[in-house]
């Protein structure tokens, strides 16, 4: 008979936990502190967007195969094993807030199990976390570590199809119950230490970010000598030890991951005073790539004061409606410090929380009614929209690609001038004769 597992917190990571299990023949209880959360799932529900999910879940919701609970008690205590993916955010010195999983730990140590549980923390935490836990736990349960790799917009593909299963563990023998739930994928399972693996996870994300913000710095320079960062990292992604992923340039990383695990692993560097400059690079050129892209509107259209500024895309990448943390409204604050005032549209964002300088409006034509367009977030429709559709509305006639989206040719030959990330081969009112490259040669 399948174990049965109980998933502690019920957000991105663990609803993929739930239905990915569930979607391997398990049998899953699902627990969560937000209630009202339970209850929606209870009905086929899930918190936020992500393609297919709802339908997996009312699948399992009526076979059986998956519950949710309002206690942990009614949750947890038949369980053999118990997931803990519970949020960990930044606190404002950079180190992760642990606070949730503290809190999950208590509840289940004050618990009666039916049998010795493996519990396996699943959020992302510095190195060290659960070697520091274990005494808690480990009078009534075996304490493993498993870092989660997915990707919002693709949760459950993701979670069914991991490039390799990281499990640490202080014996092999406390891992196995929880590899065996993963048994049908016949994925590469690396067993090792928990702080090995707490350590993988950490610097996994900061080696995304590095790349990220070197596709940045890359695309800044092509930007200085008109050159086109496309082209230039496609070339440098062909090379298979370098790899196309995360070469893409924009506004940086945001969402709840990778600004964060990087700060966390910085701070830990910081405390064991070693190697902090790549991960210190890392996040400074991050922070200053959203203030480049409101820099250049600046520049193209003379002072932001009283502008009215339509804003594509809020949420941290396309295919999520999750805005935390996302690098757009560090933009919308910035425009506002600047007196624009800001018309947002975003498919998969109905509300937000938005300054009194912004304003969301239902659809993107009606955010391009407006001195210039930012496209801040690389949802597909933006670029399947003829830019003659949008040419007439845009009262300046200027186009910010913060994500290289659009089809510049398109756009420009609309009418409009075009701004991408590194993408500056036709300068705006000089022929490209005329470019600092042409001269300096
Ligand atoms: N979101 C991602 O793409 C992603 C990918 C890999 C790893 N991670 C990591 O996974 C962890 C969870 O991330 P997330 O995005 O799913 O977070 P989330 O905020 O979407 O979900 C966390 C859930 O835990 C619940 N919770 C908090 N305290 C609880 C408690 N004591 N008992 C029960 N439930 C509790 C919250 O109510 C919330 O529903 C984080 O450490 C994150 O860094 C996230």
């Amino acid at each position: 008979m399948p174990a049965l597992t109980c998933i502690v917190g019920t957000g991105y990571v663990g609803m993929a936990c739930v239905i990915g299990l569930a979607e391997l023949g398990h049998s899953v209880h699902g627990y969560d502190v937000q209630l009202d959360r339970i209850e929606r799932l209870r009905h086929g529900l899930t918190p936020y967007r992500e393609a297919g999910i709802e339908t997996l879940l009312r699948k399992h919701l009526a076979k059986g195969s998956v519950a949710f609970f309002d206690t942990l008690e009614a949750a947890a205590t038949d369980a053999a094993i118990i997931v803990v993916a519970v949020g960990t955010p930044s606190r404002d010195d950079g180190s992760a807030d642990l606070s949730a999983i503290e809190t999950a730990i208590d509840a289940l140590a004050a618990l009666e199990f039916r049998r010795r549980p493996t519990i396996v923390i699943r959020s992302t935490v510095p190195p060290g976390t659960c070697d520091r836990f274990s005494e808690r736990i480990e009078r009534w349960g075996d304490l493993v570590y498993a870092p989660e790799f997915l990707r919002e917009g693709s949760a459950v593909p993701d979670f069914l199809n991991p490039d390799r299963i990281v499990v640490g563990a202080s014996t092999p023998g406390a891992a196995v119950p929880y590899v065996r739930l993963f048994e049908a994928l016949q994925r590469p399972v690396l067993f090792t230490s928990r702080v090995n693996a707490e350590l993988i996870k950490c610097c996994s994300n900061a080696f995304l970010a590095l790349k990220i913000s070197y596709a940045n710095e890359v695309a800044n320079l092509c930007d200085a000598l008109y050159a086109g960062a496309d082209d230039v990292l496609r070339g440098i992604g062909y090379d298979r030890r370098i790899g196309g992923d995360f070469l893409n340039p924009g506004i940086g990383f945001g969402g709840p991951c990778f600004e964060k695990d990087v700060k966390s692993i910085h701070h830990v560097a910081g405390q064991f005073q070693t190697g902090r400059e790549l991960f210190s690079a890392t996040l400074n050129v991050n922070a200053s790539q959203p203030i480049r892209v409101v820099d250049v509107l600046e520049a193209e259209l003379g002072d932001l004061a009283g502008r009215e500024i339509g804003v594509w895309g809020l949420a941290f990448k396309s295919g999520t409606d999750d805005i935390r943390d996302s690098l757009a409204f560090r933009i919308l604050d910035d425009l506002g410090r600047r007196g624009a005032r800001v018309l947002a549209f975003d498919p998969a964002v109905p509300v937000a929380p938005l300054q009194n300088h912004c304003r969301l409006v239902p659809s993107a034509l009606d955010a391009a009614s407006a001195d210039a367009l930012l496209v801040l977030t690389e949802w597909p429709m933006f670029a399947q929209i003829d830019p003659h559709e949008y040419a007439p509305l845009v009262r300046q006639g200027l186009v910010i690609d913060g994500r290289n989206v659009l089809d510049a040719h398109r756009v420009i030959n609309a009418g409009l001038r075009y701004r991408g990330v590194g993408r500056r081969t036709e300068p705006i009112g000089e022929s490209v004769a005329a470019t600092p490259l042409a001269a300096a040669y």
